[in-house]
């Protein structure tokens, strides 16, 4: 148990990569916090998660709303007494993000901003005074393999949170916390694959990428462990590719 007494707050933890966090967490002894807009999702994800015997709880939270923030994370202190580790993965990612700026409405591209940009602003600060309190913590914030080509509005929504892992890597350094980030290639996540044609999918596993497999959510999950462990406590300000190699063509 690597994370008994731990708490986790994990945005967009009730399903795809968020619960998957949430459920690796649990079983390492951690209390979870579901951050969520999906409270219907949410709630499931906690009943779940309860009924396996962990400590969990759900808190109803727009990440782009940072009153809301604010409130989700002084409800979890109130329950398990802190955070110290924060999940950044709630984000806006469906094909509808990666059209060109002049194509996408402008009302689109400041939702997306909000959501993928703020959300990781507003939870990261708001975390950062409990965090320092335990003596520091662990950050992790999911980027994309869309943020190297940042050639959409999505993808630069995603540049920005290699920004800002840099950026807090170093304002945070001094009150204990590492601050990381993942970029993931195409991973098999519900919404992911509903979202793309098969002939897309394929064409990413067969040509883009060097090892032909469809990336897996625990590939996901497995460097999110490895960048909270002890054996990363020399990492920090960076953003990891995880993408069967895809990263090597862009
Ligand atoms: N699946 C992939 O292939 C892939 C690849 C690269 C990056 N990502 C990134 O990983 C993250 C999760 O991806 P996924 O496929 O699991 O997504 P998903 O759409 O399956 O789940 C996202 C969750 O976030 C929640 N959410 C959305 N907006 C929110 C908000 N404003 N506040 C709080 N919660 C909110 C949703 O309710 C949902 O439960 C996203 O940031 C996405 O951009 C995914």
């Amino acid at each position: 148990m690597k994370h008994q007494g731990k708490v986790a707050f994990i945005t967009g933890g009730a399903i795809g990569f968020g619960y998957a966090f949430a459920e690796a967490l649990a079983e390492e002894g951690a209390s979870i916090v579901i951050a969520e807009i999906n409270m219907e999702a949410a709630n499931a994800a906690v009943a779940t998660l309860v009924a396996a015997g962990h400590r969990a709880i759900a808190v109803d939270c727009d990440v782009a709303d940072d009153v809301a923030v604010d409130n989700a994370v002084a409800k979890s202190i109130a329950e398990f007494g802190g955070i110290d580790i924060l999940i950044n993965n709630a984000g806006l990612h469906l094909t509808k993000y990666n059209q060109p700026f002049s194509v996408l409405s402008r009302s689109d591209v400041r939702a997306l901003f909000d959501v993928n940009l703020m959300g990781v602003v507003n939870c990261s600060v708001a975390c950062l005074e409990s965090m320092r309190s335990r003596g520091g913590g662990n950050i992790i914030s999911i980027s994309s393999m869309a943020g190297n080509m940042s050639s959409s509005p999505y993808g630069v929504s995603k540049l920005a949170v290699r920004g800002l892992t840099i950026a807090f890597a170093r304002e945070f350094a001094d009150a204990g916390i590492r601050v990381n980030a993942i970029s993931p290639g195409l991973i098999a996540t519900e919404s992911a694959i509903a979202d793309l044609p098969e002939a897309q999918v394929e064409m990413i596993v067969n040509q883009m990428q060097a090892i032909h497999r469809l990336g897996a959510v625990p590939d996901i999950v497995n460097m999110m462990l490895f960048l909270i462990s002890e054996e990363a406590s020399f990492i920090t300000g960076e953003t990891f590719k995880v993408s069967g190699g895809a990263a090597l063509s862009v």
